[in-house]
C-alpha cells in the first residue's frame, strides 16, 4: 500500500465572487466546495491531508477541522504562486509519503477514482502525473506540451508561444508527484516567468531535467470545472445536481421530473422512494423505503420513515423525525419533533419541539406554541390521541395517551390520558338579537328628509 499525502490549495482570495465569504466555503449541493474536495481525498484513501489557506482564513480552517479533523492546516501568508503554496506544507512533505497529490479547493467535482488514476503512473516510475482536459475554450489554462505519450512541459497562457496556444489539451490543476522526489523538484522551481510566480506546473520540466518522466491522465471537462465566479458556481451546481439525480435514480428512486429536484451531497434514499416534481432536499436528509415526497416540499435535517407521505407543500426542518407510515400534508411545518409511526398531520399545522405518540391524529390548523418570546418549550402528545381542528397547545404541556382535544381548544394545562379536554369559551346564542340589531342599523342609516 502506497501512502498518500493530499495537499489542498485553498489560499485564493476569490475576488471575482464579490463575497465576504472565502471562495472555497461557497457551497455546491449544500456543502462547501473545500469539503467536497476533502471528501474526495478521504475517499481516495489519503493517509494525510494538508490544506493551505490564506491569512485570515480562520473560517476555512474551522470547516477543514469539522470535515477532516486529522487534516493539517498551513497558512500561505503571501500569494506567490501554486508551487509556493504547495511548499507552505513543507513539514508534511518532509515526512516523506509515496505519493503526493495536489488539488484545488475551488475545483469541487473531482472524483476519488480520478485521484486514484493520477497516482497509477507514479507506481510505474513516473515523477509527475498531470490531470488534463479539453475545454471548449483553452484561453487562460496551462497547455500540456507532449512528445509521443509523454508530457514534456506545461506552458501558462502568458508564457506560451503561438504554437503552444494552439494546443487544446490543458492543465486542470490536479497533479500527482512522486513523494520521494517532490520536495527536491519543488525547491528547484523558480519564478522566471511573465507573472513572476512560482508555478507548480514547472514541476514537469524540472523533473525532465532530472531525467524523470511525466504523464497525463485525461478527465472530462465537467469533472474539473473550477469556480472563480458565481456563474461558475452555478455551473458546478448544475453538474453536481445531475450526478446526484443520476445516483438516486440508479439507486432505485423514482424522480418524476429529475431536473426539478434539488439534492444535497448527503441526501440518502431507500428503495422505491417516489419524489414528485419541485422538491428541495437540504443537508442531512434520510428517506426510507417506499416513502413518497409529494410536490413542492422543502426538507432539511430530517428523517422520513418507511412508507411515510410528505407534502405536497410540506416543510420539514432540522430534527423532524417521521416514523413509519406518518402522513404530513399540505402547508404543514415540522421542526425538532418526533412523530411516531402512523401519526397524521395532514393540513395547515405547525409542530415544533414536540413528541407525538403512535397513530395520533393532529387536526387541521393545529399550532404548538413552543416559544414564549424568551425560551423554547416542549409539547408531548401521547399515542392514539386526537387533537381537534385549530387547537393551540401552549408549551410546556403534556397530553396523555388516548386523550381527545375539542376543536378550537387552547390547551394550557396537561391533559390526562383518555380525557376529553375542551379549552375554549362556551358558545352563547341570543335569540332574535341579530334581527333587532339589523333593524336598528337600517333605521339609523335611512336618508334624512
Ligand atoms: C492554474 C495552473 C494552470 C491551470 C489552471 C487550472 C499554475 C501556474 N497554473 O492557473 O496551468 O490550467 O490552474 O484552473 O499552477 N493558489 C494558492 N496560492 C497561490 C496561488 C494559487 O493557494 O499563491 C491556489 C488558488 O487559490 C487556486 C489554485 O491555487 O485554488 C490555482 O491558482 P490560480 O491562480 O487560479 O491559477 P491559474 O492561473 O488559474
Ligand atoms: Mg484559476
Amino acid at each position: 500500500m502506497r501512502q498518500l499525502l493530499v495537499i489542498v490549495l485553498a489560499a485564493g482570495e476569490g475576488t471575482r465572487m464579490l463575497s465576504s465569504l472565502p471562495k472555497v466555503l461557497h457551497a455546491v449541493a449544500g456543502r462547501p466546495m473545500v469539503s467536497h474536495v476533502l471528501d474526495a481525498a478521504l475517499a481516495a484513501g489519503a493517509a494525510k491531508i494538508a490544506v493551505v489557506v490564506g491569512p485570515d482564513h480562520d473560517k476555512v480552517a474551522a470547516e477543514v477541522r469539522r470535515v477532516a479533523p486529522d487534516a493539517e492546516v498551513f497558512v500561505q501568508s503571501e500569494r506567490r504562486g501554486t508551487a509556493h503554496a504547495v511548499l507552505a506544507a513543507r513539514s508534511a512533505l518532509e515526512r516523506g509519503y509515496d505519493d503526493v497529490v495536489v488539488m484545488y479547493g475551488d475545483t469541487p467535482l473531482v472524483r476519488p477514482e480520478t485521484i486514484g488514476a493520477l497516482r497509477g503512473p507514479l507506481a510505474g516510475g513516473a515523477a509527475v502525473t498531470v490531470l488534463g482536459f479539453r475545454p471548449d475554450d483553452p484561453f487562460g489554462y496551462g497547455r500540456l506540451v507532449t512528445q509521443g505519450g509523454a508530457l514534456v512541459a506545461i506552458r501558462e497562457e502568458k508564457d506560451a508561444s503561438e504554437a503552444e496556444r494552439a494546443i487544446g489539451l490543458c492543465n486542470a490543476g490536479l497533479m500527482a508527484l512522486d513523494g520521494r522526489a517532490a520536495l527536491d523538484i519543488l525547491d528547484r522551481i523558480g519564478d522566471a516567468n511573465a507573472k513572476k510566480e512560482f508555478y507548480l506546473t514547472d514541476a514537469v520540466e524540472v523533473a525532465r531535467g532530472l531525467g524523470r518522466a511525466s504523464m497525463v491522465h485525461e478527465a472530462a471537462a465537467e469533472e474539473v470545472v473550477g469556480v472563480n465566479s458565481r456563474a461558475q458556481l452555478a455551473e458546478a451546481e448544475a453538474i453536481l445536481q445531475g450526478r446526484l439525480r443520476r445516483r438516486a435514480l440508479d439507486g432505485g428512486v423514482t424522480l418524476v421530473a429529475p431536473e426539478t429536484v434539488f439534492l444535497s451531497a448527503d441526501t440518502s434514499f431507500g428503495r422505491d422512494v417516489i419524489v414528485e416534481p419541485n422538491v428541495v432536499f437540504g443537508a442531512g436528509v434520510r428517506v426510507e423505503d417506499s416513502a413518497t415526497i409529494r410536490a413542492f416540499s422543502h426538507i432539511e435535517g430530517a428523517h422520513v420513515g418507511a412508507g411515510a407521505i410528505v407534502g405536497p407543500f410540506a416543510r420539514l426542518r432540522p430534527g423532524a423525525e417521521l416514523g413509519q407510515g406518518v402522513h404530513v400534508g399540505n402547508f404543514v411545518e415540522i421542526k425538532a419533533s418526533d412523530l411516531a409511526p402512523g401519526v397524521k398531520v395532514n393540513h395547515l399545522s405547525y409542530v415544533g419541539d414536540t413528541s407525538v405518540g403512535a397513530n395520533t391524529n393532529i387536526g387541521a390548523g393545529t399550532i404548538t406554541c413552543n416559544y414564549d418570546g424568551f425560551r423554547k418549550h416542549r409539547t408531548t402528545i401521547g399515542a392514539n390521541a386526537f387533537v381537534g381542528t385549530n387547537s393551540l397547545l401552549v408549551a410546556p404541556v403534556t397530553v396523555g395517551d388516548g386523550a381527545y382535544l375539542g376543536t378550537g381548544s387552547v390547551i394550557t394545562e396537561d391533559v390526562p390520558a383518555d380525557a376529553l379536554a375542551i379549552g375554549r369559551a362556551r358558545q352563547v346564542n341570543k335569540p332574535g338579537l341579530a334581527a333587532r340589531l339589523r333593524a336598528k342599523l337600517s333605521a339609523g342609516l335611512a336618508p334624512k328628509k
